[in-house]
Protein backbone atom coordinates (compact mmCIF):
# COMPACT_ATOMS: atom_id res chain seq x y z
CA UNK A 1 0.00 0.00 0.00
CA UNK A 2 1.25 3.64 -0.59
CA UNK A 3 2.33 5.09 2.31
CA UNK A 4 0.28 8.61 4.31
CA UNK A 5 3.34 10.15 3.31
CA UNK A 6 3.58 9.38 -0.32
CA UNK A 7 -0.28 9.82 -0.76
CA UNK A 8 0.00 13.26 0.98
CA UNK A 9 2.76 14.07 -1.78
CA UNK A 10 0.58 13.10 -4.84
CA UNK A 11 -1.82 15.51 -3.12
CA UNK A 12 0.16 18.29 -2.66
CA UNK A 13 1.28 18.33 -6.46
CA UNK A 14 -2.44 18.38 -7.04
CA UNK A 15 -2.79 21.10 -5.07
CA UNK A 16 0.25 23.03 -7.04
CA UNK A 17 -1.20 21.91 -10.82
CA UNK A 18 -4.56 22.01 -10.57
CA UNK A 19 -6.68 24.59 -12.35
CA UNK A 20 -9.14 25.57 -10.04
CA UNK A 21 -10.44 24.41 -6.74
CA UNK A 22 -13.41 22.35 -7.94
CA UNK A 23 -10.78 20.17 -10.22
CA UNK A 24 -8.63 20.05 -7.10
CA UNK A 25 -11.67 18.83 -5.29
CA UNK A 26 -12.62 16.46 -8.08
CA UNK A 27 -9.00 14.89 -8.61
CA UNK A 28 -8.66 14.06 -4.55
CA UNK A 29 -11.51 12.34 -4.82
CA UNK A 30 -9.78 10.18 -7.18
CA UNK A 31 -6.99 9.68 -5.77
CA UNK A 32 -7.67 8.88 -2.36
CA UNK A 33 -10.00 6.46 -3.58
CA UNK A 34 -7.20 5.00 -6.36
CA UNK A 35 -4.72 4.55 -3.03
CA UNK A 36 -7.53 3.34 -0.71
CA UNK A 37 -9.86 1.24 -1.87
CA UNK A 38 -11.55 0.65 1.07
CA UNK A 39 -12.90 4.35 0.90
CA UNK A 40 -15.93 2.97 -1.60
CA UNK A 41 -17.71 6.69 -0.72
CA UNK A 42 -15.56 10.20 -0.77
CA UNK A 43 -16.37 13.28 -1.25
CA UNK A 44 -16.05 17.43 -0.32
CA UNK A 45 -19.67 19.00 1.40
CA UNK A 46 -18.85 22.63 1.19
CA UNK A 47 -20.62 25.32 3.29
CA UNK A 48 -23.03 27.92 2.08
CA UNK A 49 -24.66 29.59 4.80
CA UNK A 50 -25.81 26.95 7.22
CA UNK A 51 -25.65 24.24 4.73
CA UNK A 52 -23.53 21.60 3.54
CA UNK A 53 -23.60 21.72 -0.48
CA UNK A 54 -22.32 18.47 -1.94
CA UNK A 55 -19.07 18.91 -4.08
CA UNK A 56 -17.59 16.70 -6.10
CA UNK A 57 -17.60 13.42 -5.49
CA UNK A 58 -16.78 9.37 -6.29
CA UNK A 59 -19.17 6.49 -5.47
CA UNK A 60 -22.57 6.16 -5.72
CA UNK A 61 -24.77 9.19 -5.90
CA UNK A 62 -26.78 10.29 -2.57
CA UNK A 63 -29.69 12.19 -1.94
CA UNK A 64 -28.22 14.04 0.43
CA UNK A 65 -26.88 17.27 -1.78
CA UNK A 66 -27.55 19.47 0.83
CA UNK A 67 -27.26 18.83 4.79
CA UNK A 68 -27.87 21.36 7.41
CA UNK A 69 -25.61 22.15 10.02
CA UNK A 70 -27.81 20.68 12.60
CA UNK A 71 -28.27 17.35 11.12
CA UNK A 72 -26.42 14.47 10.18
CA UNK A 73 -22.36 13.53 10.96
CA UNK A 74 -21.59 15.74 8.39
CA UNK A 75 -23.10 18.38 10.51
CA UNK A 76 -21.92 17.49 13.74
CA UNK A 77 -18.40 17.65 12.74
CA UNK A 78 -18.90 21.46 10.62
CA UNK A 79 -20.51 22.58 13.60
CA UNK A 80 -17.65 21.17 16.16
CA UNK A 81 -14.89 21.37 13.96
CA UNK A 82 -13.96 18.40 14.90
CA UNK A 83 -13.12 15.12 12.99
CA UNK A 84 -15.98 12.45 13.62
CA UNK A 85 -15.63 8.71 13.06
CA UNK A 86 -18.09 6.20 13.17
CA UNK A 87 -16.91 2.46 13.40
CA UNK A 88 -20.64 1.37 13.20
CA UNK A 89 -23.14 3.59 11.13
CA UNK A 90 -26.02 1.97 12.60
CA UNK A 91 -25.10 2.41 15.78
CA UNK A 92 -25.11 6.52 15.15
CA UNK A 93 -29.06 8.09 15.47
CA UNK A 94 -27.52 11.37 13.70
CA UNK A 95 -26.30 8.98 10.69
CA UNK A 96 -27.89 9.99 7.08
CA UNK A 97 -28.11 7.26 5.31
CA UNK A 98 -26.02 7.76 1.89
CA UNK A 99 -25.73 3.77 0.72
CA UNK A 100 -27.41 0.59 2.53
CA UNK A 101 -23.68 -0.89 2.31
CA UNK A 102 -22.13 1.55 4.44
CA UNK A 103 -20.93 0.47 8.02
CA UNK A 104 -18.60 2.92 8.65
CA UNK A 105 -17.75 6.76 8.11
CA UNK A 106 -15.54 9.90 8.68
CA UNK A 107 -15.65 13.04 8.54
CA UNK A 108 -13.02 15.52 8.45
CA UNK A 109 -13.51 19.27 8.43
CA UNK A 110 -11.47 21.61 5.81
CA UNK A 111 -10.75 25.38 7.42
CA UNK A 112 -9.55 28.14 5.24
CA UNK A 113 -8.01 31.10 7.50
CA UNK A 114 -9.18 29.47 10.80
CA UNK A 115 -12.71 29.12 10.07
CA UNK A 116 -14.56 25.48 8.73
CA UNK A 117 -15.41 26.30 5.18
CA UNK A 118 -16.24 22.48 4.37
CA UNK A 119 -15.03 19.07 5.05
CA UNK A 120 -14.38 15.78 3.29
CA UNK A 121 -16.45 13.21 4.01
CA UNK A 122 -15.85 9.08 3.58
CA UNK A 123 -18.03 6.18 3.81
CA UNK A 124 -16.49 2.52 3.45
CA UNK A 125 -18.39 -0.74 3.37
CA UNK A 126 -16.26 -1.87 6.31
CA UNK A 127 -16.83 -1.97 9.87
CA UNK A 128 -14.71 0.59 11.83
CA UNK A 129 -12.47 0.88 8.81
CA UNK A 130 -10.75 4.24 9.46
CA UNK A 131 -8.57 4.05 11.70
CA UNK A 132 -5.97 6.41 13.27
CA UNK A 133 -3.59 6.34 10.63
CA UNK A 134 -6.71 6.94 7.90
CA UNK A 135 -7.28 9.98 10.21
CA UNK A 136 -3.97 11.60 10.64
CA UNK A 137 -3.91 11.09 6.43
CA UNK A 138 -6.99 12.28 5.75
CA UNK A 139 -6.86 15.31 8.46
CA UNK A 140 -3.41 16.30 6.74
CA UNK A 141 -5.34 16.18 3.33
CA UNK A 142 -7.80 18.78 4.22
CA UNK A 143 -4.98 21.10 5.92
CA UNK A 144 -3.51 20.85 2.10
CA UNK A 145 -6.59 21.67 0.27
CA UNK A 146 -8.24 24.18 2.63
CA UNK A 147 -5.20 26.09 2.01
CA UNK A 148 -5.84 26.45 -1.77
CA UNK A 149 -9.53 26.97 -1.46
N1 LIG B 1 -23.69 9.99 6.17
C1 LIG B 1 -23.68 11.43 6.12
C2 LIG B 1 -24.48 11.94 4.94
C3 LIG B 1 -23.70 12.05 3.71
S1 LIG B 1 -23.58 10.58 2.83
O1 LIG B 1 -22.78 9.65 3.65
C4 LIG B 1 -22.76 10.81 1.45
C5 LIG B 1 -24.20 12.01 7.43
O2 LIG B 1 -24.68 11.27 8.28
O3 LIG B 1 -24.13 13.23 7.59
Amino acid sequence: MTSNHAVLHLVSQLASTAYDSRSLMAETVRLLQRERPHYHWVGFYMLEGDVLVLAPFVGKPTEHVRIPLSQGICGAAASTGETVVIDDVTADPRYLACSLETRSEIVVPIRRDGRVVGELDLDSDVPAAFTADDRALLEQVAEIIGAKL
